[in-house]
This record gives structure tokens, sequence and C-alpha cells, in this order.
């Protein structure tokens, strides 16, 4: 009975062939209308940044990232040929702060890890900076040499007014701040820099796709620079180069019109919100439901981290509740020894909304031994799941893997949809060039296949094909946006010397 419903399961995450040239044709539809009016499903979000890098930039920068798990603060120095030397530190960020009463509580927090990481890091900038303070009237200004210039990955989706200025349009990937929704985050973050009277210029503002995909250029360095850059991680979202002429709808700062060029942050997490072409589970609607954010983030619901474990779970809370399977529980056994008879503790992280880390996924995914030991270890451990039998772990195995072959398949058409809007795949001028895509986050690192997976479904979509799968590139952009923001805060500081 466990196997029959477990493939009745898994035929419920397929995702056909179909269905993902549908999407990937829905995708570049959304993505027009995005680029022609603000308040759309896909956002396209304008970022002023003009221009990829190409690996001959330099100096000493500072990047920050609030990401969606982790904070971390970073300082880089840019050497100029394609390589970069980077100190960092990571904090968790705490869950109360997630979901604070005041935006000031949760830039407070950043704002003092910044002063931490200077005073073991920079100590000589910090006094210097200290001393001269004390002599200058002025002294915060961004002409003095010991102010570092800051990169703010920020990723959350922002209305950028400015290279340095944007406000936060909706919180997502579970932080849930009321108060800070509408604000200027960069604003936010400068206040509570000088109250601590930090040497730190906020210069630049930018989504860490944004930063992936200057990372990408960077390290990378190609015939065009990367095209786009994507996180697959606590949550999912690309940012790639449009052509100006592309972008209909009015923007609200001043840029740099020479390239033609301005990268978009799609803000993908949010296609379709209206469910015209992705695919709708019970458990996706289960999930949704019981959101911080119901109706919006669809496609990020199905993609990311964050979500991954959480539907995976409530599959597995319905199999539990079923009695006609008997799943991770052996009503028939004789047994004496509780530790041979399989049994799901009271406590089990199934039981809990949230419960299950979407990291024993890749765990399953990697398991190849006979007796599926790894994982039956991990289920133990991790989700106090006592002895589980053999056919549990390879019902849980199944599932999981269908869950993520969803995802992966997905996360194709998103890539699939950008390059063609590109036009890089059938540009004369190009011919056989790779086609550079930078990703980064936890999924995409950790959980093993996930490129392939991608891979194979971009072989099958109309005007990528074969031919198309093997052009394009997607490359590891670790620890990406701490350096692109650094590249961002560069540009911007070169702007202002161009201004001043
Ligand atoms: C990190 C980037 O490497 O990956 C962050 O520096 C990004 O900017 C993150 O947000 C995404 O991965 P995850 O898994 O932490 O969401
Ligand atoms: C969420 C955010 C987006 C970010 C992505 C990846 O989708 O809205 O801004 O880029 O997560 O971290």
């Amino acid at each position: 009975a466990l196997e029959a419903e477990t493939k009745a399961i898994v035929a419920k995450f397929d995702y056909t062939d179909d269905d993902v040239n549908k999407a990937v044709d829905e995708f570049l539809r959304q993505m027009a209308e995005g680029l022609g009016k603000d308040g759309t499903s896909l956002s396209q979000i304008p970022t002023y940044v003009t221009g990829v890098p190409n690996g001959t930039e330099k100096g000493l920068y500072m990047a920050v990232d609030l990401g969606g798990t982790n904070f971390r603060v970073c300082s880089i120095q840019l050497n100029g040929d394609s390589t970069f030397n980077l100190t960092y530190t990571k904090v968790a960020i705490p869950k109360k702060l997630m979901v604070a009463k005041t935006a000031e509580e949760l830039f407070a927090f950043l704002a003092k890890q910044i002063e931490l990481f200077l005073k073991t890091n920079h100590e000589e900038q910090f006094v210097a900076h200290i001393r001269r303070r004390m002599t200058v009237s002025s002294p915060d200004g961004f002409r003095d040499e010991n102010v570092f210039r800051l990169g703010f990955t920020f990723s959350f989706p922002v209305q950028q007014i400015g290279i340095n200025k944007g406000n936060l349009i909706r919180w997502t990937k579970g932080f849930d701040i009321p108060d800070a929704i509408g604000k200027d985050v960069c604003a936010l973050l400068q206040i509570e820099i000088d109250k601590l009277h930090l040497p730190v210029k906020v210069a630049a503002l930018v989504n860490d796709t944004v930063g992936t995909l200057m990372a990408r250029s960077y390290t990378a360095p190609g015939k065009t620079g990367a095209v786009l850059g994507a996180i697959f991680g606590t949550g999912t979202n690309g940012a790639y180069v449009e052509k100006l002429a592309n972008l209909k709808k009015p923007l609200l700062g001043e840029y740099d019109k020479s390239t033609g060029d301005m990268v978009i942050n799609t803000e993908w997490g949010s296609f379709d919100n209206q469910l015209s072409v992705l695919p709708n589970t019970p458990w996706d609607m289960a999930l949704d439901k019981t959101s911080v954010n119901p109706g919006i983030q669809m496609y990020e619901k199905r993609v990311s981290g964050m979500f991954l474990g959480e539907i995976l779970r409530l599959v597995l809370l319905d199999l539990v509740k079923n009695p006609a399977v008997s799943f991770f529980r052996d009503d028939n056994s004789n047994s004496n020894d509780w530790k041979s008879t399989t049994t799901i503790a009271q406590n089990s992280g199934i039981y809990t909304p949230w419960g299950l880390d979407t990291a024993i996924m890749s765990v399953a995914a990697s398991d190849n031994t006979p007796e599926l030991s790894v994982l039956r270890q991990e289920l133990e451990s991790t989700l106090n799941i006592y002895s589980p039998a053999y056919d549990d772990a390879q019902a849980f195995k199944a599932i999981a893997g269908a869950v993520a072959h969803r995802a992966a398949r997905l996360a194709a058409v998103a890539i699939a949809a950008i390059v063609l809007q590109t036009g890089k795949l059938t540009d004369p001028a190009l011919a056989d060039e790779p086609i550079d895509v930078g990703v980064d986050g936890s999924l995409v690192e950790h959980y093993p296949y996930f490129r392939d997976m991608i891979y194979e479904t971009l072989r099958i979509i109309k005007g990528v094909g074969e031919e198309g799968a093997k052009r394009i590139r997607i490359g590891i952009a670790k620890d990406g946006s701490g350096v692109g923001a650094a590249l961002i805060a560069l540009v911007a500081a070169n702007m202002e010397k161009n201004t001043t």
C-alpha cells in the first residue's frame, strides 16, 4: 500500500515538458509586462546599475549582506586581476529580529555587527577615523579617506530610487516587520551606523542576485560578461542585463545612459502569483495558507530551500495520518524491543510547522547505500523517527526527490526565459560563445544534482534545446553578493567623484 501511495504522490509532482514550455512563454510575457509598468507580478525592478565589471576593478571596500538566514559583514580587496581577498564574519539573524516590532531593532543589530567587525579586522582605520572626528568639525563626509564605502546587499524587494536609495516594497522569506515597509533601507542602516559613529558610508544598495551577477562577471569575464545572476537558497530570485530600450516604465533617479543597458532585479519569487502556469498541489495550497505572506512569492514557495522542506513535511504528515500505510510506524510488529520497531516520537519535527529542515532532502538524494543507512540514521537523529524501516526511508527518498525535481524544473523555466529574453543564443556575433549564468545559495550549492536537473530541463525547452543548453554555463559565484556589492560601491564612488 505504501508503495502505491508513494507512486501516486510522486506523480502529483510531475511537471511535464509541455508544462515547462508553457511556463517559459508565460515567464517571458510577465517579464515584458513588468518592464512596462509598476505593480505587476514580476516586479522587474530597475537597479540603476548600468554595466557589469570586467575584472580590472581595484580597491578596498566593505559590504554587508542581509540574506534570509545570515548577516555577513565583509571587507574586500579587489586586486584588479579578477581576484579578490575577502575577510568576513557571519552571524545567524536572531529569529525574533525577523519579526521585530520596529525596523530600528533590526538595523541597530546590523550596525552593531559592523562595529564589531571593524574593531576586530580594521582597527587602524577605525582609530584613525575616531581621531579625525575629534579634530575636524564635519568628519562624516565621503571625502574622508578613512571612511569605508559600503555596499549593502539587502535581499528583499526594494523600489530603487538611486544607487544608494530604495524603499522596501514587501518582506519575503519569513521576515515580517511592517514598520519598515515603504522606508529607505539605506537610510535606516546609515542612521544606526551614525549613532555608533562608525567610519562607514552606505554607498550602494544591492540585491543579492545583482551582487551575484557582478561577482560572476568579475571573476569569469567572458565576451559579454554574465547575463544572469540567480539565487537558489532560502529564497530564489534573478537579476539580468536588459536593454534600456525595453524598459518602458519611468525611472525615478539619475543613471548613466552610455551603456544602453540596465541591470534588472526581476523578483521572480513572485512569478505567476496568479497561478496560471505554476503547479498547485494540495500541499502547496496548505503551505501558502500558513505562510506570513499568502498569495505572494508563489514561485519561490515551490522552488526555494525555505519551502521545499515544508512541502515535504506536509506530504509526510498526510502519510503518517493515513492508517492504511503504517508509515513510520510498525503496528504489526510483535517485537518487545522498541528499538527494532519503527516509531515516530510525539515531538518529531514532522508534527511541527516548518519542523523539517530542507537539508535532509540533500541527505536523502545523496544516499546511494543499498540499505539507505545514512538517510535512516538522519531520520532518527533529526526527526526522532526511531528505527525507520527501509520501505519508509525509500518512500521518503522518492517523495523528497520528486519535490526537489519539480523545483529544479521550475528553476530551469526562469533561467531559460531570461536567456531567451537577452537574445544571446541567436546573436550571430556570439556564435558559440558561452552564455554565463552565476548562481549562489544553499540549495544549488548543497542539493546533489540540482544543476544537472536544470540542464536536463533546459534541453527540452523550445528555443534552447540541446545546442543552447550546451552553451549556457551555470557557475557557482561563491560569496558572490559580498564581492558584487563591493563592486557596485566602487561604481558609486566613481560616480560621486564625477559629480563633486
Ligand atoms: C550567499 C550570498 O552566499 O548566498 C547571500 O552571500 C545570499 O547574499 C545567499 O542571500 C543565498 O543563500 P541562502 O541559502 O543563505 O539563502
Ligand atoms: C527573496 C527576495 C529577493 C532575494 C531572494 C534570494 O526572493 O525577495 O530579493 O533576491 O529571496 O535571496
